[in-house]
């Protein structure tokens, strides 16, 4: 760390606001932060970007329960600011090194009305945006402290358009909203009927990674980072002034955090640009501002692709539970078990064939006939498998044919249990040859009272990425808290759910074309999704003729959402014989990485269109993944990222003419052709559609009457 004297603008009085405000502006020099105190002692920051504000003059204190106080009104101690430029290499992600470059600006404050405590406020700004936390330091003073509320304050600029989803204590498992801010009305969350676990409290909040674009043009996106050992943040919007309230999720006794000194919050994040493109490539911040890997010896660590036993429960197809009654949409009728020796092997057989590493089994273990609903505490114990399923046979068969076993744990939101049977679980595993596990927190949790984005479950939550790693275990949460980059710090946390992913397409009302061009701009601003992409059969009716849901897409759509959902474990989560049906477009699912040495985001406009560009690490291979939402779009994509004097052989993978999500989602057609630095693609993508692209060197691919791309 490269500490420097800034020269620091102090003005006393210079702002009519202001009785002491510091200005520290971006690197490049296009965001400007100014933070300081009024003439009563209270806190205030705002931003501006390219001399347009951004963040107006907003609030920033703290309330205490014990010890009854409130921060809010502060001397000023000490400034100090550094400057950082640093670059790190990551484990896995969309780039294999990331520059830190920012300046930083540190308050020292003083309670001014009596307490003595101290607080540090720490800005950092980087070229992307501006990232905030609160810091108490060991002091006489404090020691341990139960907080009432943080009182962060985001003062926006007008009635901005917001892409955003209701604030929720317990689940992210909603489709978006696009709304004014005033025409937020977050009650809708409360009724949704297909999610188990919601506690739905005011109209007006609404969850982050929130993404907005004002009338003239900026995209602004607010979230958090390093979110460790305190709850998450809702933010409340005062429709009056467009200012959006911090709302930390509170415990049984409306609680927010127990905290003890030295202690620090998550960073609070705002991401700024005038380009959409630049918004998705920002997400790189919120990795700077979490700790680097505490994993020592990373090796274990395994992106992949999987195939699974798992969809063939969600369409109805086959069970989770022993006795047959359990599938995606809780109908009782019943249907075979899924989770058999015979059948794993089958998918064992299918994933050694095609190249993939694991195979998730989902019902494999006995407890699921309690599982859903019942708020019951000892469902699972995580070791026992159903009598159909052989575990030591199947460790073997896999092993023979050089492919993994996915561990899967669905605790049924039973924590406590969960949390006594962690080790032996791992430890099972261990034994039996398994690397990664998927876990699950679906239902209302147990200890009673907590919540899934409470300060209780955050610190589970790292308490299993931290075990999960001392057994060499890979872990992909499902309805946990979504994600603020903390796979940096964990990453054997190699991914998570943490949104609507595909599977309500399965079994309710689903997820609407523009799901897949709003979720790159929310939920995976904060990290890696496991959204299980490659449904082939996307009308349902074949598996039951009464059975209406169908995937909001295409086929070449979901091709193209293994580049545009990132991910380092991605599904290919339809049945084998659905692939064995479309092996030419399975081509793209087996050839795709999914680790990325670069990423060039091509284009983009939140909730309507994503292209993305991605090398593969170390290698020549480039992807590109086109996607649209319910319109019908030409794409232009320039090749210039290719090795200028190289030719290569472009495989696209597009909607046929006649394509549409709706009325002919199973129709795609696939062409080669020689490209190079020089080509301009343009794809054409069908209503709710898209196109993945492979392009490999010449040389490495056989060419044979393969035209030149005009
Ligand atoms: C919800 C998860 O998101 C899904 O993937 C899983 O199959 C079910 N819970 C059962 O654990
Ligand atoms: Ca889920």
């Amino acid at each position: 760390m490269k500490k420097y004297l800034l020269v620091l603008l102090v003005f006393l009085c210079l702002q009519t606001y202001a009785q002491q405000s510091i200005n520290l502006s971006s690197p490049d020099g296009n965001i400007q932060l100014s933070a300081g105190l009024y003439a009563g002692g209270e806190l205030s920051y705002s931003i501006t970007y390219k001399n347009r504000p951004v963040i107006l003059p907003s609030g920033l204190s703290m309330k205490f329960k014990e010890p009854d106080v409130e921060l809010k009104q502060f001397t000023l101690q000490a400034i100090d600011s550094s400057s950082h430029d640093e670059t790190w290499k990551t484990v896995w992600g969309e780039y294999s090194s990331i520059r830190d470059l920012h300046k930083e600006l540190k308050l020292t404050l003083q309670d001014k009305n009596g307490s003595g405590i101290l607080m540090n406020l720490i800005f950092r700004v980087f070229n992307e945006g501006v990232g905030f936390r609160y810091e108490f330091p060991d002091q006489e003073k404090l020691d341990h402290f139960v907080l009432a509320d943080e009182r962060s304050q985001f003062h926006l600029t007008g009635d901005h358009k917001t892409f955003w989803i209701p604030g929720d204590y317990d689940t992210n498992e909603f489709t978006y909203y696009t709304t004014k801010l005033s025409e937020v009305d977050a009650s809708g969350g409360a009724t949704a009927q297909e999610i188990h676990a919601k506690t739905f409290f005011d109209k007006n909040a609404m969850q982050t990674p929130l993404m907005m674009k004002t009338a003239d043009g900026l995209y602004i996106n607010i979230h958090e980072a390093a979110l460790v050992n305190y709850p998450a943040m809702n933010v409340v919007v005062d429709k009056a002034s467009f200012t959006l309230n911090a709302h930390l999720v509170p415990d049984a006794v409306g609680n927010k955090a127990y905290l003890q000194t030295p202690a620090k919050t998550p960073w609070r994040t705002i991401i700024v640009s005038d380009k959409a493109t630049e918004i998705i490539a920002a997400n790189r911040m919120i990795l700077n501002l979490n700790e680097p890997s505490k994993v020592v010896d990373p090796s274990f660590i395994a992106p992949q692709k999987y195939v699974g036993i798992w969809w063939e429960m969600h369409v109805g197809k086959s069970s989770w539970d022993y006795a047959g009654g359990q599938v995606g949409s809780q109908q009782t009728s019943k249907v075979p078990h899924g989770a058999t020796t015979e059948n794993t092997k089958r998918y064992i057989d299918f994933a050694a064939k095609h190249g993939f590493k694991g195979v998730l089994v989902e019902g494999w273990n006995t407890g699921w006939e309690d599982w859903f609903g019942k708020w019951k505490e000892n469902v699972f114990d995580f070791v026992t498998p159903y009598p159909d399923y052989d575990v030591a046979e199947l460790s073997r068969y896999a092993k023979e044919k050089g492919v993994k076993i996915i561990m899967h744990h669905e605790t049924s939101g039973s924590v406590t249990n969960y949390e006594r049977w962690m080790d032996t679980a791992y430890r099972f595993m261990n034994n039996y040859g398994m690397n990664a596990v998927k876990s699950g927190y679906v239902g209302r949790i147990i200890p009673r009272g907590e919540h899934h984005d409470g300060q209780w479950m955050v610190r589970h939550y790292e308490r299993a990425a931290k075990k999960t790693a001392d057994y060499h275990i890979n872990v992909n949460m499902h309805e946990s808290v979504r994600l603020t980059g903390l796979h940096r710090t964990y990453p054997n946390w190699i991914a998570s759910e943490a949104a609507r992913g595909n599977e309500f397409n399965a079994w309710s009302s689903g997820n609407p074309p523009e799901h897949e061009v709003i979720l790159p701009f929310t939920r995976l601003m904060g990290g890696p999704m496991d959204y299980t992409p490659g449904i082939f059969q996307i009308k349902l009716n074949v598996y039951d003729p009464n059975k209406k849901e169908q995937i909001h897409t295409t086929i070449a759509k979901q091709l193209a959402l293994y580049i545009t959902m990132y991910s380092p474990l991605q599904m290919a989560a339809d049945l084998p014989e659905n692939y064995e049906k479309h092996l030419n477009a399975f081509q793209f699912i087996k050839d795709v990485a999914v680790e990325w040495d670069d990423t060039n985001i091509l284009s983009a406009e939140p909730g309507d269109y994503l292209t993305v560009a991605r090398k593969e690490k170390g290698s020549p291979n480039w992807f590109i993944g086109a996607i649209t939402d319910e319109q019908a779009r030409t794409t232009t994509g320039s090749l210039s990222f290719l090795d200028a004097g190289k030719n290569y052989v472009a495989t696209i993978y597009r909607d046929a003419a006649d394509a549409d999500w709706e009325k002919n989602p199973h129709a795609y057609t696939i062409e080669k052709f020689i490209v190079d630095n020089k080509t301009a693609l343009k794809l054409k993508l069908a209503p709710g559609g898209g196109a993945a692209v492979s392009i490999m060197p010449v040389g490495t691919t056989n060419i044979k009457g393969i035209k030149k791309y005009k």
